[in-house]
């Protein structure tokens, strides 16, 4: 049993996406799920064949023959499940963000390095296929020094469940931030932040934010790079996307304007009509092991419970990756990215980011523990 990691999925919307990705990795087993719909719950079991099952988060934390929880219970939920694991000595994997307050942040942390036990948050974004190619090209020398980097994430949750309504479009940034981050392998600073226009007024009372749009822009530690993010979720006109932007002084990574076109090289030193150029991202399969190197492709997940999330086979072919480094890490074969103090960084830019947009702009410094 040395080798495999007996993981428990928490929460079986988006969760369920997972549970084949474990079932088929050598190196873990489901060992059990948990959601608070005993019907649901039966359902999800039956048709995966998991037989331990649980509604009550807290039973499911007494159980021995679990090694590692992976949360993806609504947002609010994700600090506090997180926290109890550590202390139950579980690993513990989540959804994204990690918290919605510094001093969650801070229990994290602390949690992680009392338990000894390994933190991770399953941010989809720095497993993308757009994101590891840029890295490469990163890795490489190709894009020389970086100058700027800049992340969005607009997305409408009108009639999403009720916990979205009205939520700061900043407490959910990690999708934008984190590649900015993780490319340059550093954290973020301070940050300002501006509100800009006015949600439904019966959608603002649940979390006090009025606006529309958050823009961000962030001081990257122990370096010259300032990076931009901008968020929205409610009564904004834009397609669904996630991107970010990498602007180096040999090439550039621009996202794409819309959904299904191909993303742009910018080179500089080429005549102008030759600078930008659109590219193929490649696929990153190969480096998983062979059984769950089909779950990069969308057909392989068409199958999963919950199909709403599957944006380009599963958030850029990035959750096989997650489990991946996830499952390695719990095993001690290297270390996860991102770990506790990461997670949390990339969380507490967006909570910082709110802050100053409810000062008018203020500088908010971040937290380090
Ligand atoms: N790209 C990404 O990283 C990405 C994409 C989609 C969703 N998410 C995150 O995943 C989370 C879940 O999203 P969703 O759309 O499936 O949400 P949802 O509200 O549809 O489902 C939440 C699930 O958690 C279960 N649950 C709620 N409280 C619980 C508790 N106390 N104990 C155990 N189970 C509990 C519910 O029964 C349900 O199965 C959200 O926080 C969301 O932010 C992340």
């Amino acid at each position: 049993m040395a080798d495999k990691v007996r993981v428990a999925i928490i929460g079986l919307g988006f969760g369920a996406e997972f549970i084949p990705i474990y079932q088929a990795h050598p190196n873990a087993e489901i060992a059990a799920i948990c959601r608070r719909n005993k019907k649901e719950l039966d359902a999800c079991g039956d048709r995966y064949g998991i037989k331990t099952r649980y509604t009550d988060y807290d039973q499911l934390l007494k159980d021995p023959n679990i090694d590692a929880v992976h949360i993806n219970s609504p947002i609010g939920d994700h600090a506090p499940q997180s926290i109890a694991a550590l202390k139950a000595g579980k690993h513990v994997a989540s959804t994204v963000p990690a918290a919605t307050t510094i001093d969650e942040c801070k229990q994290i942390v602390e949690g992680q390095r009392k338990s000894g036990k390994v933190y991770m948050m399953m941010e989809t974004v720095v497993y993308s296929r757009e994101y590891l190619f840029v890295k490469e090209l990163y890795d490489k020398g190709e894009l020389g020094r970086i100058q700027f980097l800049r992340g969005s994430h607009q997305q409408d949750m009108e009639g999403w469940p009720g916990y979205w309504e009205g939520f700061p479009p900043m407490h959910y940034a990690t999708h934008c931030v984190s590649p900015c981050l993780a490319l340059l392998g550093k954290h973020a600073e301070s940050v300002v932040c501006h509100g800009s226009g006015r949600i439904d007024e019966k959608l603002i009372p649940k979390y006090g934010s009025p606006f529309a749009i958050e823009t961000a822009t962030f001081k990257i530690k122990d370096s010259d790079v300032c990076a931009e993010v901008t968020r929205s979720l409610f009564n904004t006109a834009r397609q669904y996307r996630e991107s970010f932007d990498a602007t180096g002084d040999k090439k550039s990574f621009e996202w794409q304007q819309v959904e299904n076109e191909d993303p742009v090289i910018h080179t500089r030193g080429k005549p102008e009509p030759e600078i930008p150029q659109r590219v193929k991202v490649p696929d990153y399969a190969s480096r998983l092991p062979e059984p769950i190197r089909k779950f990069t492709k969308p057909a392989a997940i068409q199958d999963a419970e919950h199909l709403s999330f599957i944006q380009g086979g599963g958030h850029g072919g990035s959750h096989p990756h997650l489990a991946h480094n996830f499952l390695m890490a719990c095993l001690g074969k290297q270390p996860p990215m991102p770990d506790a103090a990461t997670s949390v960084n990339w969380t507490m830019v967006g909570i910082c980011a709110h802050q100053s947009a409810l000062k008018g702009g203020e500088r908010i410094q971040i937290p380090t523990f």
